[in-house]
């Protein structure tokens, strides 16, 4: 659904403040290194947004891509990241060239609401080509179909007034309940999966894969997935 890319693309107003923004990015970069187990891991940010916190992810791995859609939010993960040697930015197109099992861990955040289910599974053809067989795929920040957007904003709520944004965050409601985005949300739609579906359509892809203890992020209503290639052939896997 290139629409969302272009909301991304745009001067959105999806994070309240600097302060939201940043704090968003901080917690998603921590989160992402929880899922590091070892500093010679290569890892990619699939739809990476701006990322603005990649620096830390990449101090714990060996070498980090940042992959993202949007061609103006790719441009600045150029410029900001340039001087960093272990980053490296893509376009979504450039993984299919990418050597086959070379990345030991994926994450896809907050990225398949906006997709179509089809536009799902061409990505997780993507991953699973990517991934070494003993590699993991965290699939982060899934909306669930029995959990409406009321949830959204009081986990918003919660977590700028445990942080001290709650003025910028309620003008920030404000702001979206009249733009472009929540015109998205009800023409075009966010996609939602249960557990279960989830956990077909990723085995269909050939994953296997099950419900991590929290989610990625700040929204606890939300749910992670944690993936890795589904055994073949009696094949042992490893952490
Ligand atoms: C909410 S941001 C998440 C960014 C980052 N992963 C995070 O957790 O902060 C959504 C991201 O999905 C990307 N996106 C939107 N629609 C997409 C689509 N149809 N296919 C692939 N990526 C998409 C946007 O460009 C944006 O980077």
């Amino acid at each position: 659904m290139d629409e969302w890319i272009d909301y991304y693309d745009s001067t959105h107003t999806i994070y309240a403040s600097r302060l939201h923004r940043d704090l968003h990015f901080q917690i998603i970069a921590r989160d992402i290194i929880g899922y590091i187990s070892s500093p010679d891991q290569v890892v990619l940010d699939y739809a990476c947004g701006e990322a603005l916190f990649a620096a830390r992810v990449a101090d714990a791995c060996a070498g980090l891509y940042l992959a993202e859609p949007a061609p103006g939010v790719r441009g600045r993960l150029i410029a900001r990241f340039a001087p960093n040697t272990k980053i490296r930015v893509r376009a979504l197109e450039d993984l299919t060239r990418m050597a086959e099992s070379s990345i030991d861990l994926v994450v896809m955040n907050s990225v398949a609401q906006y997709m179509t289910p089809e536009e799902l599974d061409s990505a997780f053809a993507v991953v699973r080509r990517l991934l070494k067989p003993g590699g993991r795929f965290v699939l982060g920040d899934i909306l669930r179909p029995d959990v409406g957007m009321a949830r959204d904003v009081v986990a918003l709520l919660k977590f700028a007034r445990a942080h001290g944004f709650l003025k910028d965050a309620l003008y920030g409601l404000a702001s979206t309940a009249l733009s472009d985005y929540r015109q998205l949300r009800s023409r075009v739609g966010l996609q939602r999966y249960s557990e279960d579906e989830m956990i077909r359509k990723l085995a269909a892809a050939g994953f296997s894969a099950s419900r991590a203890g929290s989610n990625i992020g700040h929204n606890p209503w939300r749910t992670t997935f944690v993936a890795r290639h589904a055994l073949t052939h009696g094949a042992e896997q490893k952490d």
